[in-house]
């Protein structure tokens, strides 16, 4: 949490002046403009920006969606290879995301038994028994407040918004990524679950040491969260740095702005008014 700093691990993710043209001539956007970041090992990140400052172009980039225009993206201090099938799934092992809109992320038509199952396969879990397999996806789903025995033969169009984001963390608890990209992840709960989906993630990241980036518009989430808050406007970094320099003392006139939005930031930051 912002107030305690923590001892940081090894640097997992390191970007270096990574920029993204999409388009030509007339329609050409430079979406993002030669940013530089470090993540570390079991860090706490937020990306914060405006809509449109090219944050989820940032995460489409370094989940390898999208291809990078320009600069180098070092995955464990070395350059991130993910040129063949192979090191493209071996990558996705390590980096997995919760999206804006949970829809999005699930294939409607594979039962949510079967989404749990894969990712038991995807992680070395193939020759497990059917018990163990069983056993691992009601901790799962106990894991984020769900009964597997309720949610077994359902598909996900089937779920509620909040479960459905559940579901998705419960993956993520299966998975065991080293990294973590939160799109928004909130933004269609209301600020009870909100408050419990970022509990479980923050309890994720303690037990397994993982990277989480955050990716949001909301200042007041990136203070209460982030162990080191980056600052977007128009595809470039204006500010980065330990959550309290940044929000608690800002330097640039644009996150001076954001931070005007909420009062609420110099008191006592109480979670159940996050959001
Ligand atoms: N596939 C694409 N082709 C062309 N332009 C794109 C594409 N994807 C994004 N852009 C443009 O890049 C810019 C940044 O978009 P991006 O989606 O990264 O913003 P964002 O910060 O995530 O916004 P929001 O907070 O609304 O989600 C925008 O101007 C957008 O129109
Ligand atoms: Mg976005």
């Amino acid at each position: 949490m912002a107030e305690m700093a923590r001892e940081l691990g090894k640097s997992v993710l390191k970007g270096e002046n990574i920029t993204k043209v999409f388009g030509y001539g007339k329609t050409r956007t430079e979406a993002v403009k030669k940013v530089n970041f470090d993540f570390h090992e079991g860090e706490v990140i937020s990306i914060v920006g405006e809509s449109g400052s090219g944050k989820t172009t940032i995460a489409r980039m370094i989940l390898g969606l999208i291809t990078i225009t320009e600069g180098t993206l070092l995955f464990n201090g070395q350059p991130r290879d993910i040129s063949s099938g192979k090191k493209r799934k071996e990558y996705w092992k390590n980096i997995q995301a919760v999206f804006q809109d949970p829809f999005s992320s699930f294939n409607m038509f594979n039962k949510i038994d079967d989404l749990l199952l894969d990712c038991i396969n995807m992680t070395g879990g193939k020759h497990k028994s059917d018990k163990e397999k069983f056993d691992m996806m009601t901790e799962a789903c106990s894991f984020v407040n769900l009964k597997y025995a309720e949610l077994t033969n359902k598909y996900p169009f089937e779920l509620s918004g909040g479960q459905m984001q559940r579901l998705m963390i419960a993956r993520i608890f299966l998975l065991k990524p080293k990294i973590l990209i939160a799109d928004e992840p909130t933004s269609m709960v209301d600020a009870c679950s909100r408050a419990t989906i970022l509990d479980m993630l923050m309890k994720l990241r303690d037990e397994i040491g993982m990277t989480i980036i955050f990716i949001t518009h909301d200042i007041g989430l990136a203070y209460y969260v982030s162990d080191s808050v980056y600052i977007m406007e128009h595809g470039a970094f204006v500010e980065a740095g330990p959550a309290e320099d940044v929000i608690i003392h800002p330097k640039a006139d644009y996150t001076k702005r954001l931070i005007s939005d909420v009062p609420k930031i110099y008191g006592e930051w109480d979670l159940s008014t996050v959001g």
